[in-house]
């Protein structure tokens, strides 16, 4: 989907272009071709190796500025403020891990991989999924679980956490996704593993992503120009629901008034879709990319 995701986002070729995910680079790379003389892009990531990596493929040249931050994309205001920018034409926010963090067994977020339990997408501060596994009592642990993993399981998930950690320290991926996987009553023939869900509650909870979220298009659509469209690439339904949820509540709805006329109802600023549904991956896009397959678009134009 990263034609439709930069066909929706670039409307000035010489504006100023955010991307709150900046992970491999991939689509900064493509905003950066597609972007003109004077044009702007700033690329944050909350994990130093993203940015590290990224730097050696993104680098202003041919009149374009580049800028790289470090910080929690929930920061992004500040971070624009102390960059002199008031206003931008686009943000695009493609959520979740990067198929590096995935992929590199320390970083603690796959139970494919034997590795300490960290899962810290910056990994420079905050409790890690361990130190939450070991320490959180029983209720949030179950709660957390079915909050941010959707689990039905979450109480039996808990109840195990707790007593195995009880006779020792749960120290790797490995040893917590066979307590989870025993806790579920073994994989019943399923293809995704039983530890799925509540690996994805422990690092959206660790990593308080749907906060960041929620703090990312508030402070956001103040910050964009008339016109300027947010780019939003979910990949699981919580995340899909409070981005919809949130653009609802700006997207005028008219209410017929008993003197006659109508009133715009909304907050401001008002906003509009453009798809009326989110765009999904086609066949092909999930059979190369199995992860496309959770993926929903959705964008606004901000300003109607
Ligand atoms: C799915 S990847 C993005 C991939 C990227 N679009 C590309 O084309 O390579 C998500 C990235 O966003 C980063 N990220 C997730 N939540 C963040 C947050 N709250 N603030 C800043 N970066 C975040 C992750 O560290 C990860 O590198």
């Amino acid at each position: 989907m990263i034609n439709e995701c930069l066909e929706a986002l670039i409307t000035d070729p010489k504006g100023i272009y955010v991307d709150g995910t900046l992970g491999n680079g991939g689509h900064s790379g493509e905003i950066l071709k597609r972007l003109e003389v004077g044009g702007t892009l700033i690329g944050f990531d909350r994990d130093m190796d993203a940015i590290d990596r990224v730097k050696e493929k993104l680098f202003s040249s041919e009149g374009k500025t580049v800028e790289l931050v470090h910080d929690n994309y929930a920061n992004m205001a500040e971070q624009l403020d102390r960059l002199g920018v008031e206003k931008v034409d686009g943000l695009l926010l493609d959520l979740g891990v990067s198929s590096f963090q995935l992929d590199i067994a320390e970083r603690g977020f796959s139970f494919q991989q034997d590795a300490p339990i960290d899962m810290r997408m910056d990994q420079t501060q905050g409790q890690t999924a361990g130190e939450l596994v070991n320490t959180a009592s029983e209720t949030e642990l179950a709660d957390l679980i079915y909050r941010y993993g959707e689990d039905k399981a979450s109480r039996r998930i808990a109840r195990a956490i707790v007593d195995a950690r009880g006779k020792q320290e749960i120290r790797t991926t490995l040893e917590l996704a066979a307590i989870v996987e025993r806790a579920k009553g073994g994989r019943k023939g399923k293809k995704t593993h039983p530890a799925t869900k509540t690996f994805q509650a422990l690092r959206i909870a660790v990593n308080d992503e749907l906060g960041g979220i929620e703090r990312v298009l508030e402070t956001m659509v103040e910050r964009m120009v008339e016109g300027g469209r947010m780019v939003i690439l979910t990949f699981h339904s919580l995340e899909d629901r409070m981005v919809k949820k949130f653009f609802g509540r700006h997207v005028p709805r008219e209410e017929s008034l008993q003197q006659g006329g109508v009133r715009r109802i909304y907050e401001e600023p008002a906003v509009k879709w453009i798809w009326k549904k989110p765009l999904t991956a086609t066949d092909e896009e999930m059979a190369v990319n199995p992860r496309s397959r959770s993926a929903k678009l959705r964008a606004v134009e901000v300003g109607v």
